[in-house]
């Protein structure tokens, strides 16, 4: 069915679809739920809450292990063992390509060959455990877990202190920990996902800080990536309506300087600041309620 901009608005408002949800895109289209989203319900929401509970859980006891002196390789080892030991699967083993069996260290050509990303400093995102990377103290460094439990994925991540904080790794820390705050509290059911990038951006740069745009949050349900696409700032071209029972990730990135990136030509990876200073990252999965958003990766 076609709505017309005075008829009533599909989302039960009463109100006239042009006053409502029917603003028109740049494209000309009126704006509808989007399609291939993942919208849970009843037991497969059940599930999802549970592979979420579980990266929280896992995340949370790896945090509490980190101190100067620890390296990467071993934050890698503490999440592979957690989540094998849990029935799980650690999803970034050999992402994107299939599962591997994880007793086995066979990893495909260009797949991400650890079971979580540690990324310190000015890593953006996505670096690669490995223990030369010894963490020392004043550093800063994002786990960010991914876990697969009875088909389905909960995703998760956090940027911690190693040591006594420097005041500009606070400074960066407490705005990454805030912007993801302010992104979750503008998700309203009915409501538009721009708003997320919305908050975050205006938060974030008015402190001067650089809003990372080539990496983004992602919806995520049975499959680790999927729509829609989750920026943390204001995008037109990925806005939708936010209907109940959908999830996605918020996880913005937030650098002390320029928001530009840049990648390791040699890994393949590792993602940087360009110009060398700070970063941090915090991530939630959420679903869309009636209330507004529910954070699904709390431990518990
Ligand atoms: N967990 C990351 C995210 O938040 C994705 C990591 S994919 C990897 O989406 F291959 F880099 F591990
Ligand atoms: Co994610
Ligand atoms: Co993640």
């Amino acid at each position: 069915m076609k709505l017309g901009r005075n008829d009533p608005c599909w989302c039960g408002s009463g109100k006239k679809l042009k006053k409502c949800h029917g603003t028109v895109s740049d494209q000309g289209e009126v704006m509808r739920p989007p399609r291939n989203v993942q919208v849970l319900k009843g037991q497969d929401l059940d599930k999802m809450k549970a592979a979420c509970r579980l990266a929280a859980n896992v995340l949370d006891e790896t945090c509490r292990r980190v101190a100067p002196g620890v390296n990467t390789g071993q934050i890698d080892q503490w999440v592979h063992e957690m989540t094998l030991d849990a029935g799980a699967y650690p999803s970034t083993l050999n992402y994107p390509k299939s599962p591997t069996d994880p007793r086995l260290p066979r990893i495909a050509p260009g797949a991400f060959p650890k079971s979580c990303c540690t990324s310190i400093n000015h890593v953006v995102c996505h670096g690669i455990p490995k223990e030369t990377d010894v963490l020392k103290n004043g550093d800063i460094v994002n786990i960010d877990v991914t876990v697969t439990l009875d088909g389905f994925f909960g995703d998760t991540s956090r940027t911690v202190y190693v040591g006594t904080p420097s005041i500009d790794a606070q400074k960066v820390v407490e705005a990454a920990r805030k912007s993801l705050e302010l992104g979750i509290q503008a998700v309203q059911p009915n409501g538009r996902l721009i708003a997320v990038g919305q908050a975050i951006y205006e938060y974030a740069s008015n402190l001067g800080m650089g809003v990372v745009r080539e990496y983004t949050g992602h919806g995520i349900g049975r499959v680790f990536h999927a729509e829609p696409q989750v920026c943390h700032y204001p995008s037109h071209d990925s806005d939708c309506i936010l209907v109940p029972g959908m999830t996605f990730t918020i996880e913005p990135m937030i650098n002390l300087g320029t928001w530009r990136t840049k990648l390791d030509n040699e890994d393949g990876w590792t993602v940087y600041t360009l110009d060398g200073k700070l970063s941090a990252q915090f991530e939630h999965t959420i679903t869309v309620t009636d209330q507004g958003a529910e954070i699904l990766t709390i431990p518990g």
